[in-house]
């Protein structure tokens, strides 16, 4: 399955979805990574992995115009999936109507709880036992859509959002990329297989 991945920064997540896609056994591969941001570190390392990249600063223009902008990127790529991995901008309900369905997002916490930014900060003020992260199929309202799957991480004595999140991103690191292959796999019916099977024959 062709998959681009949507990053506004350093873009460890996207890194963890590429490696993983080396491995023979992924049933996806990262085809283009997009960014709204052209100083995203991720698009470097992207680039010298041998993967496209797109970038456009999002500044001075509509979301939707933005974001009609990045659709096309990702049919020019026919991209079939898309994976947010940090990317930090609110999507248009056009955009997110035409992947619906189609488009994960990874987020730091245990969702329902801690929508939005900030999460670590939350958990720890309100003494939780645990952070985490989810990946959550995208719907149109923010960080809301069906939880796929979820990691708790224990918080410690001393934990500072910065030391929990450096934790949690090590979890997502785990999380994202099973999640995503499975989520690929999903479409795979009987009937697929059977057209790989004489693919195969012929
Ligand atoms: C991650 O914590 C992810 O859950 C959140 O943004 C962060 C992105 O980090 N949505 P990275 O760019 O993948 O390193």
């Amino acid at each position: 399955a062709r998959v681009a991945v949507l990053i506004s920064g350093t873009g460890t997540n996207m890194a963890a979805l590429l490696y993983a896609a080396k491995a023979e056994s992924c049933p996806y591969q990262i085809v283009l990574v997009a960014s709204n941001n052209p100083d995203a570190p991720g698009l470097a390392l992207a680039a010298a992995e041998g993967v496209a990249t797109w970038s456009l600063s999002h500044k001075g223009m509509s979301r939707a115009a933005f974001d009609v902008l990045v659709d096309e990127q990702l049919r020019e790529a026919g991209a079939e999936f898309v994976a947010l991995a940090g990317y930090m901008r609110i999507l248009s309900d056009d955009f997110v109507a035409r992947w619906a369905g189609r488009m994960l997002n990874i987020h730091p916490s245990l969702l329902p709880k801690y929508k939005g930014l900030d999460t670590h900060a939350q958990a720890i003020a309100n003494g939780d036992r645990h952070g985490g992260c989810s990946v959550h199929v995208v719907t149109p309202a923010l960080d809301d859509g069906p939880v796929l799957a979820q990691t708790p991480v224990a918080i410690l004595p001393g934990d500072t959002a910065e030391t929990l999140s450096a934790r949690v991103r090590i979890a997502e690191h785990q999380l994202y990329p099973p999640t995503l292959a499975a989520f690929v796999m999903r479409e795979r019916t009987p009937d697929y297989w059977l057209g790989r099977v004489r693919e195969a024959a012929m």
